[in-house]
């Protein structure tokens, strides 16, 4: 992990790489370079830290040319520093590659790479490719061919760029379990580990699928499968535009995807009933009364937010359809023989598409004979390729590490998801089901009076707790779900030690834990709930714990208890989650700002866990 860029043809090729991998630097990242050649010889720029650095290194020690390729590194063998950055090169310095990915097998090979007499310089599993690159190139100087018996070796997930002094018009590349796309621009080409790299220059590209190789010249682009097999393939085109991946006045793009979250929402609704308002359309799933009847139990499976998404999915299903849920973290339900088969319906959800475990769960799902619908919000990733079914949630490009318009809409999409299989299965009455969407409707409104409206009182909240280092989230049913994406929040951007509890279960051991420097977050907004959250409030309030309660609107008893509240718009019981949790990014994002936080590249953080 994290950005790959590469280019060919007649500009030179550096300002092309370093606003690539800067336009990738939202992905997380700790060390960043370029190789370039140029006149029989590849030139590498390479440091730790941020693409700034690389570019004041490329200022005083320039390098140019015409065919490149960079790189963002984020440390998985080895730590993060000018060595183990990428490119790595061969020993002759005649080939340089670039990887995302884990190589697996990368000691038995460094091992019997070292017995052949090649030294290695870098603690990564990448210098192995680039020295077996070499090793394969040797037996006939033929790069394609050096690339391809390199990927029969190695076991494990790869994006790969890789060039060759011999070769200065072209540009290899092949993929495993880790995206790439080859930019198709004119008299000039590009490889990219994701679109926003290459979007200044074009928005059509080749997606490579697993195993499959490109060979990229600056006028034209060769496709081949693992057994060097010419492949043709679509031309994908990508409606994103350059400004999308822009912060727009924003200081942050966190703060300006959690307030595109009215629109994110309404984008998500517009279109999803028939004219006359009584149904459900889900364009591109095949779920009918049918397919679903012969479905005895669903299976959630995603990764982080999108898993908490997921979570509140399955209150909604089990409660509203009466279908037994499970929900796993894919990193879990993968390696866990789970129990199904071809009457579940496995659910995935994923903003980025391309998440290494949740792609993993997916393939693992189909191969028990589950028919799998992806909630996706990346057009044209792998795991939106490789369902059975995509609900798209429409959320545009998600460019801060932390997740917020994406779960917004993946809430959205669950709360669709549910009312469709509970219409089709017969579980809802007309009269129900108008009021929910009537409450639905409401929901792009709502968002925007919160974020209109409580941003004082938040900030006034962080002010006065930025000094807490221990922070519990409560609630109960979907108030304790949406408490466990707002202790996620606090934990990735503010990096302060968050829990998140069921209010009931506080008693049964952590409540040990509470004390006057203590801050609880209540989360109150289910109404048949909320006398119970309020009395383990006041267990806590007791032992000396600040209390930042969030309750609906006319709920004002909650003041008895809590030292601040923040109220939210009424709705549905079914929808509070969604209105909730905007208070929770906005402390999040206040508490990590006011802490002098790299609010959008947290540290240790990727926004694309493209490997286990
Ligand atoms: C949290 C966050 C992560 C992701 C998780 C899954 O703010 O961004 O927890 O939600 O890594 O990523 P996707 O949705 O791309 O599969």
């Amino acid at each position: 992990m994290c950005g790959i860029v590469g280019y060919i043809g007649d500009k030179n090729s550096v300002p092309v790489l370093i606003s690539g991998l800067s336009s990738l630097e939202y992905r997380g990242y700790d060390s960043a370079g370029v190789a370039v050649l140029n006149d029989g010889t590849i030139n590498i720029r390479k440091t730790k830290g941020k693409v700034e650095n690389l570019s004041a290194l490329l200022l005083e020690h320039p390098v140019s040319g015409k065919l490149g390729i960079g790189h963002t590194r984020w440390a998985t063998h080895g730590a993060p520093s000018d060595t183990n950055a990428h490119p790595h090169f061969s020993n002759d310095e005649k080939i340089a590659v670039v990887h995302n990915g884990i190589i697996e097998n990368y000691q038995e090979l460094k091992d019997e790479l070292e017995a052949e007499g090649f030294k290695f310089s870098s603690e990564t599993d990448t210098e192995t490719v680039a020295h077996l690159v070499d090793f394969y190139y040797k037996e006939n100087n033929d790069l394609l061919e050096a690339v391809r018996k390199t990927l029969e070796r190695i076991e494990g997930s790869y994006a790969l760029g890789v060039i060759c002094t011999d070769y200065p018009d072209t540009l290899v590349a092949a993929r495993k379990e880790s995206p790439l796309i080859v930019g198709l621009g004119e008299g000039e080409n590009f490889i990219a580990s994701d679109i926003p790299a290459i979007l200044n220059y074009t928005n059509k590209a080749y997606i490579l699928d697993d195993r499959e190789l490109a060979l990229v010249k600056k006028d034209e682009i060769k496709l081949y499968d693992i057994n060097g097999n010419e492949i043709q393939k679509e031309v994908f085109t990508y409606n994103w535009n350059v400004e999308a991946a822009q912060k727009s006045g924003y200081e942050h793009f966190m703060l300006k995807e959690i307030y595109e979250q009215p629109k994110v929402v309404k984008d998500n609704l517009a279109k999803r009933f028939t004219d006359d308002g009584k149904h459900i359309v889900l364009d591109g799933i095949a779920l009918g009364k049918k397919e679903l009847k012969g479905i005895n139990q669903i299976y959630i499976v995603a990764c982080g937010t999108a898993y908490y998404a997921g979570l509140i999915g399955k209150y909604l299903i089990e409660r509203l359809v009466g279908i037994p849920v499970n929900s796993d973290v894919a990193s879990e339900f993968r390696y866990k023989e789970p129990l199904i088969d071809e009457h579940t319906l496995v659910i995935v959800i994923s903003q980025s598409g391309e998440t290494a475990d949740t792609h993993s769960a997916l393939k693992l799902a189909k191969e028990k004979g589950s028919r799998v619908l992806a909630v996706v919000n990346a057009v044209g990733s792998s795991i939106a390729r490789d369902a059975d079914d995509v609900l798209y949630t429409l959320a545009g490009f998600e460019i801060s590490v932390a997740s917020t318009k994406a779960f917004s809409a993946q809430v959205t999409a669950m709360y669709l998801i549910t009312l469709h299989i509970a219409q089709e299965l017969g579980k809802i009455s007309e009269k129900d089901f108008t009021e929910i969407k009537q409450a639905l409707e409401k929901l792009p409104s709502q968002v925007n009076d919160i974020l209109t409206k409580a941003v004082p009182a938040i900030r006034g909240f962080v002010n006065k707790y930025i000094g807490s280092k221990n922070v519990f989230y409560i609630g109960r049913g979907l108030d304790y779900v949406v408490s466990m994406e707002g202790s996620l929040k606090l934990k990735e951007i503010a990096y302060l030690h968050s829990e998140p509890y069921a209010a009931g279960e506080l008693k049964h051991g952590p409540i040990a834990l509470i004390e006057s420097s203590t801050l609880v977050v209540g989360v109150c907004t289910q109404e048949a709930l909320f006398d119970k959250t309020k009395s383990n409030l006041e267990e806590v309030k007791a032992r000396g714990a600040k209390v930042l309660a969030i309750a609906m609107q006319g709920n004002k008893s909650i003041e008895e208890v809590a030292d601040d509240v923040i109220y939210i718009p009424r709705t549905h019981w079914m929808l509070t989650s969604l209105l909730a949790n905007i208070p929770q990014q906005l402390f999040a994002y206040y508490m990590a700002k006011d802490l002098g936080n790299d609010v959008d590249k947290p540290r240790n953080l990727a926004k694309s866990v493209t490997v286990e």
